[in-house]
C-alpha cells in the first residue's frame, strides 16, 4: 500500500464512522460503533496494528493520519454520547414529571370497629380507677366455666348458657361468660386483686336482632379485705358516669347469679332522655346495665382464698348491648357483617 492508497482508506473509514455515528439514534448502537471502529479488533485498530509493515519513509506520516482518525472518530463519538444521555435524560424527565400541583390519590383510612371503641374505653375507665386487664382462654373446661364459678352439672343456671362444645372432649367447651378469667386469676394470684377481663363469648343462640352466638364480655373483678357492697356501687356508678359522661343515677335490682351472693343486675338513669323515659329506655327511665355482686364464698373457697379474710365484688357486661345503647345501634347483627356503610358512622 502506497501512501496515497493508506490516506484514502483512511478517508473512507473516517467518513463512514462519521456518518454511522452521526445517524445512530441510540447509546448502545453507538457503543456497537466504538467497537466496531476503535474495539481491540476495531477496523481503525487493524490498521494502526498494521502500519509496521508499511514503507518506512511513509510510516511517521501513517502514524500522524492514523492518530488523528483515531481522535475524529473518538470525539464524534464522544460528542454524540453526551447528545444521546442529554436527550434521554430530558425525556425521561418530562416522562416522569410529577404534577406538585395536581390533587393527591386518597388513601381510605380504616376505623377502629365500634366494639373496640368500647371495649378501649371501659378498659381505661378502669385502669383510671387501679384495674389491670386480664386474660384468658376462649376455648375452655366445664370447671372453669361452671362448676368453679358454683355451679355444678345440675344446676339449672346452666340451661341459661347453652354453648358449644368440642370434639377434644366432653369437658371442653367455648366459653360462655368471661367470668371463667376470675377463677384463672385467683388461683394464679395473691389478693388483693383488682383485674378487667375483656373478651369474647359464645352461646348456642338463635341469631336474631338482639342475640349472636358469639358476643363479647367485660368481666371485673375485686379482692381484698373488707370489701363492701357499697364499693361495688361507687365502683360502677363511678364507671356508668365515666361511660356516658354525665352524672346518671344507678340503682341495683335483685337477681341471682350462682356465683355472687348477693347477686344484682344495675340500672342506669336512661342516658337518653336522663331518667325522663323515651323510645331507648322504652319509656322506664331506666335501663339494664350489667350483673354484678359479691364474690360468693364458696367460689373463694374453691381457688384457696380464705373467705373469713378476703371478700370482693364482681360484675360482668356485655359489651354489644352497652355499643348498642351508646351508639344508638338496632341490630346486634351490624357488627359482624363488615358493612362499611355502618363501620363508618363510628
Ligand atoms: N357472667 C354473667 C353472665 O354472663 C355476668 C355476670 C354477672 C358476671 C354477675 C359477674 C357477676 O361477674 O358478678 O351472664
Amino acid at each position: 500500500m502506497d501512501a496515497k492508497e493508506f490516506e484514502n482508506k483512511i478517508d473512507g473509514l473516517v467518513s463512514a464512522a462519521l456518518s454511522a455515528i452521526e445517524s445512530t439514534a441510540s447509546l448502545d448502537g453507538l457503543e456497537n460503533l466504538r467497537l466496531q471502529y476503535l474495539g481491540r479488533e476495531g477496523e481503525l485498530t487493524v490498521i494502526l496494528r498494521g502500519l509496521a509493515s508499511l514503507d518506512k519513509a511513509f510510516r511517521p506520516t501513517a502514524g500522524q493520519l492514523g492518530n488523528q482518525a483515531k481522535q475524529k472518530i473518538e470525539q464524534s463519538h464522544e460528542g454524540k454520547r453526551k447528545y444521546l444521555y442529554e436527550a434521554g435524560l430530558t425525556e425521561r424527565m418530562a416522562r416522569e414529571a410529577i404534577d406538585v400541583t395536581a390533587p393527591g390519590a386518597r388513601y381510605p383510612i380504616g376505623h377502629v370497629h365500634p366494639l373496640s371503641q368500647i371495649s378501649s374505653e371501659i378498659i381505661s375507665i378502669f385502669y383510671s380507677m387501679g384495674f389491670s386487664v386480664a386474660d384468658g382462654p376462649e376455648v375452655e373446661t366445664d370447671y372453669y366455666n361452671f362448676d368453679a364459678l358454683n355451679t355444678p352439672a345440675s344446676h339449672p343456671a346452666r340451661d341459661e348458657q347453652d354453648t358449644f362444645y368440642t370434639n377434644m372432649g366432653p369437658s371442653v367447651l367455648l366459653r360462655s361468660q368471661t367470668s371463667t378469667v376470675q377463677i384463672r386469676v385467683m388461683e394464679n394470684n395473691k389478693p388483693p386483686l383488682r383485674i378487667i377481663a375483656p373478651g369474647r363469648v359464645y352461646r348456642n343462640e338463635e341469631v336474631n336482632a338482639r342475640k349472636y352466638p358469639l358476643f363479647h364480655q367485660v368481666e371485673g373483678l375485686l379482692i381484698d379485705r373488707d370489701v363492701t357492697f357499697g364499693q361495688l356501687k361507687g365502683t360502677l356508678s363511678a364507671f356508668i358516669q365515666a361511660l356516658f359522661k354525665k352524672p346518671l343515677k344507678v340503682r341495683f335490682r335483685p337477681d341471682f347469679f350462682p356465683f355472687t351472693e348477693p347477686s344484682a343486675e344495675l340500672d342506669s338513669e336512661c342516658p337518653f332522655c336522663n331518667g325522663k323515659g323515651c323510645k331507648t329506655c322504652g319509656g322506664r327511665g331506666w335501663l339494664e346495665l350489667l350483673g354484678c355482686g359479691m364474690v360468693d364464698p364458696n367460689v373463694l373457697k374453691g381457688v384457696g382464698i380464705d373467705p373469713e379474710e378476703f371478700s370482693g365484688f364482681a360484675f360482668g357486661m356485655g359489651l354489644e348491648r352497652l355499643a348498642m345503647l351508646k351508639y344508638d345501634i338496632n341490630d346486634i347483627r351490624n357488627f359482624y357483617t363488615n358493612d362499611l356503610r355502618f363501620l363508618e358512622q363510628f
